[in-house]
C-alpha cells in the first residue's frame, strides 16, 4: 500500500476529457490498494484571475465530478486545499531553499511570460511549483498521479525535497510522478499540437465532461484533421487524427491498432460519428450520477476530507518546524 496524492485547480466550471484520462482514470485505479488524498487545490485556481462567486461555484463542481467519476470517500481523502493551512505554512519554508533560477526554468510560467510579457507575470505564477511540493511533501506521498504536464514540476518538488533532506536530515518523502502511457497528453480539438486546455478561450478546442450529445457531435464534427483522410496514428504528421484515435481509444479501450484496422476503409467523417457516439456513451452515466450529487453530500465529504488531512498535515508541519528551529 502507497501514499498517493494529486489534485486538480478549479479554476473552470467544469473538467475535459484530458482532466479525465491524464488524472482521474489513474486515481479510479489506485483507490482501490493505497492510502489516496485528493485535493481540490483552490489556492492554486487564484493564479490566475477569479471571479470570487463564481470559484466557490468551480470549487462545489470540481468536488461533484471527483464523486461523479467514481472516487468513493469511504476509501480516499477528498479535501480543499485552501482549509489546511499547512499547505501555505510548509510553502514558506521551501520558498527559502528554492532558487528564483529554478522557477524560471519552468515551463508553465515561460508559456505565460512569452504570451503576456514579464512585466504583467505574478509572483503566484512564478511561486506556483512550490505550493505544489509542499502540497505533496506534506503527506509523504510516494505516487503522484498526474498528465505529463506535471512532470517538470514533480521534478522540481524531488530536488527541493533532496535539499531539505540535505540540510536538515531525513524529513521528505521523495514522490514519484505516475503517467499514463495513452492520455497523458489530450490535445486541443482545435489545435493538435497544443494541450487540450479549460482556459481555453475556444469552447470548441475541448470536450468538457457535461457536454450535452449534441454539442459533443459538433465539436467532434468540427475537430482539426488533416485532407488525407486515411485514420493512421501518427502524431508527428497526423496530430489531429492521432489525437481523435487517442480518444476513441481510452473511451472503448480498444487498442490504437485495432482501431487502425477497423477504420482503414473509412473516412474521417464515418470515423468522428462514431467516435461522438462512443464519447457520448462514455459519460452518460458520469453525467447521470453528476447531476444527482446534493450539496449535503458535497459538504459532508469535504467536511470528513477536511479532519483526515489535517491530522497529518499538522504532525508534519511540527516535525519541519522542529528540523529548522522554529520549536
Ligand atoms: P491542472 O488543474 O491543470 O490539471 C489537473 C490534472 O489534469 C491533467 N491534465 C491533462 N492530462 C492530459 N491531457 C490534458 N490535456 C490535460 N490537462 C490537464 C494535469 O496534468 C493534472 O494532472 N499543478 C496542478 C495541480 C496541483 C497538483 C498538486 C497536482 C496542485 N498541487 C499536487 C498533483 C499534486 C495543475 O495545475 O493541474
Amino acid at each position: 500500500m502507497k501514499r498517493v496524492l494529486s489534485g486538480i485547480k478549479p479554476s473552470s466550471d467544469v473538467l475535459h476529457l484530458g482532466h479525465y484520462f491524464g488524472a482521474i482514470k489513474q486515481w479510479l485505479t489506485l483507490q482501490e490498494k493505497n492510502e489516496c488524498f485528493f485535493a481540490v487545490v483552490d489556492l492554486h485556481a487564484l493564479t490566475t484571475p477569479q471571479e470570487p462567486k463564481q470559484l466557490q461555484k468551480n470549487i462545489t463542481n470540481l468536488v461533484k465530478t471527483y464523486l461523479a467519476s467514481g472516487l468513493n470517500p469511504q476509501k480516499v481523502v477528498i479535501f480543499k486545499q485552501s482549509e489546511i493551512a499547512e499547505h501555505t505554512q510548509l510553502f514558506w519554508v521551501l520558498t527559502t531553499i528554492t532558487k528564483v533560477s529554478e522557477l524560471f526554468l519552468m515551463t508553465q510560467y515561460k508559456d505565460k511570460v512569452q504570451k503576456e510579457g514579464q512585466k504583467s507575470a505574478l509572483a503566484g505564477l512564478l511561486n506556483y511549483p512550490i505550493l505544489m511540493a509542499a502540497d505533496i511533501l506534506l503527506y509523504d506521498a510516494q505516487l503522484v498521479p498526474v498528465g505529463e504536464d506535471q512532470i517538470q514540476h514533480l521534478e522540481l518538488t524531488r530536488e527541493i525535497a533532496r535539499r531539505f533532506n540535505q540540510r536538515f536530515g531525513e524529513t521528505f518523502v521523495l514522490p514519484q510522478p505516475l503517467v499514463e502511457k495513452v492520455g497523458a497528453r489530450i490535445m486541443a480539438l482545435d489545435d493538435p499540437t497544443k494541450k487540450m486546455s479549460k482556459s481555453d478561450k475556444n469552447p470548441f478546442s475541448f470536450i468538457a465532461l457535461t457536454d450535452k450529445p449534441e454539442l459533443i457531435k459538433t465539436k467532434i464534427k468540427k475537430a482539426v484533421t488533416d485532407s488525407e483522410n486515411r485514420i493512421k496514428y501518427d502524431p508527428i504528421k497526423k496530430p489531429g487524427i492521432s489525437n481523435l484515435l487517442t480518444i476513441m481509444s481510452l473511451v472503448t479501450r480498444i487498442p490504437l491498432k485495432s482501431l487502425e484496422k477497423k477504420y482503414q476503409e473509412t473516412g474521417y467523417a464515418l470515423f468522428k460519428e462514431d467516435l461522438a457516439e462512443a464519447i457520448i456513451k462514455f459519460l452518460s452515466p458520469f453525467q447521470t450520477k453528476y447531476n444527482q450529487i446534493s450539496s449535503s453530500q458535497i459538504e459532508k465529504v469535504l467536511s470528513e476530507g477536511r479532519k483526515k488531512a489535517k491530522t497529518i498535515a499538522q504532525k508534519k508541519i511540527q516535525l519541519v518546524y522542529q528540523k529548522i528551529g522554529l520549536r
